[in-house]
């Protein structure tokens, strides 16, 4: 029998040297092993495209992220409290029950009703920046724009706006992190309870009604029903803001990096903008905003040839399996007219990502705005640089330049 005890550590994707070379880092490890035991994640790491897609819809895991309330932190452990009611966190049947509570309003027919919507916002940042030759593209752009369609959908006032957004990145933290100290986990669950408060007034209050057709709308008339039925639906709105907002932003800065460092593939879409939504699918695959997903063995399994144990976890590295070569031909080449586009970018399987297809639009609307209204975009000179997270892939800015456009 082999061990698998190998002296690699996913942990090593956090240097900054590594995060520039994050794909060979994975190609080493695939190459060695592709699901392997990390001694200090406490967790078995799969990095193949076979092991995550398969993990990820097996119903022998489950995605329940704290199975022992009791044995969270105290300070964590409201915040624990919250994560434990979202779909994101629950296992069948609680799972399809609580999606269906949201999904009527991410079908891609509802979705497409906020083109007009996502495309003025957009409009709106470039004109701004148009004459000044110079954005930042992750802070003016990929930032906001999320925040602002999730907001609109939810008809968020104006000014309650850049709250959502503050409690949302110290929950995102926690989430993202690995070791979490004391006062990260109470900002995180302080964050969340505000948050939760603040929807509660949101959908309960009588002053301003919410516009018809909206998600707001959708959820009010639900108001009325039991104080836990109404717990679980502010939990999972919770969860609409915070997975629909870190997770495009990242993929807006990265899809733009890649595009940047790839001026002949930016050249084709130019040309051909009918190839945007294969662009898209390609993107999420060559640089994906979400690296890892989590699941833990329900009881003793048997996972491609290895033993998992009763309640070990498998970190699920999508990031690597996006670009598994057995998955995908020269999988570190950036081709928008890749025959098979199975990416693992949106996840696998009954979690799959309820957002795709907004997060796709967004993707649609943002490429062809800044390819067709900034054609020679190039980078600012100043190096990328990037968020220090092992679930999420991002920048934490992205500067660009571009002749000035009156
Ligand atoms: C689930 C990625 C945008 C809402 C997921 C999962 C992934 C993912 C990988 C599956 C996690 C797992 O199985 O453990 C992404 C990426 C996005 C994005 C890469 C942007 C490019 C969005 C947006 C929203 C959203 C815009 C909502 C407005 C959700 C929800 C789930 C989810 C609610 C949980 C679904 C379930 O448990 O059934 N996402 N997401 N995501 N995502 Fe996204």
């Amino acid at each position: 029998m082999h061990t698998h005890a190998s002296p690699a550590s996913l942990l090593s994707a956090l240097r900054p040297r590594t995060q520039e070379r994050l794909y060979d880092f994975y190609k080493e490890l695939r190459s060695a092993d592709d699901l392997f035991w990390d001694p200090r994640l406490d967790a078995w790491i799969a990095t193949s495209h076979a092991v995550v897609s398969s993990a990820a819809g097996d119903p022998r895991f489950s995605s329940v992220r704290y199975p022992d309330i009791g044995a969270v932190s105290e300070e964590l452990r409201p915040l624990a409290r919250v994560l434990s009611r979202q779909m994101l966190y629950s296992d069948a049947p609680d799972h399809s029950r609580l999606r269906a509570l949201l999904s009527r309003a991410f079908t891609p027919r509802a979705v497409a009703t906020l083109r007009d919507r996502i495309s003025g916002a957009v409009e709106e940042i470039i004109t701004r920046a148009a004459p000044t030759g110079r954005l930042d593209i992750v802070a003016e752009l990929a930032r906001p724009l999320p925040l602002t369609i999730i907001c609109d959908l939810l008809d968020v006032p104006e000014q309650d706006r850049p709250a959502l957004s503050s409690w949302s990145d110290p929950i995102a933290a926690a989430i993202g992190s690995s070791r979490l100290d004391a006062d990260d986990s109470r900002a995180a669950s302080q964050s969340m309870a505000r948050m939760l408060a603040y929807l509660r007034e949101l959908l309960t209050s009588q002053d301003s009604p919410p516009a018809p057709h909206t998600l707001r709308a959708l959820l009010t008339t639900r108001a009325e029903s039991t104080d836990q039925d109404f717990d679980e639906l502010l939990a999972n709105c919770a969860l609409l803001l915070i997975a629909g907002h870190e997770t495009t932003t990242h993929f807006i800065g990265n899809a733009a990096l890649a595009l940047l460092r790839h001026p002949q593939a930016a050249d084709q879409l130019r040309r051909r903008t009918d190839l945007i939504p294969a662009a898209v699918e390609e993107l999420l695959r060559y640089d994906s905003p979400v690296q890892l997903m989590l699941r833990r063995a329900r009881h003793d399994l048997d996972l491609a040839g290895r033993s998992i144990a009763a309640g070990q976890v498998v970190l699920l590295v999508c990031g690597a399996a996006n670009r598994d070569p057995a998955a995908f031909p020269d999988p570190d080449v950036l081709d928008f007219q890749r025959p098979d586009r199975r990416h693992v970018a949106f996840g696998y399987g009954p979690h799959f990502c309820l957002g795709a297809a907004l997060a796709r639009l967004e993707g649609a609307v943002v490429l062809e705005a800044l390819l067709t209204r900034l054609p020679d975009l190039r980078l600012d000179g100043i190096a990328p640089q990037w968020q220090r997270s092992l679930n999420f892939r991002g920048l934490t800015r992205l500067n660009v330049a571009f002749t000035p456009v009156f």
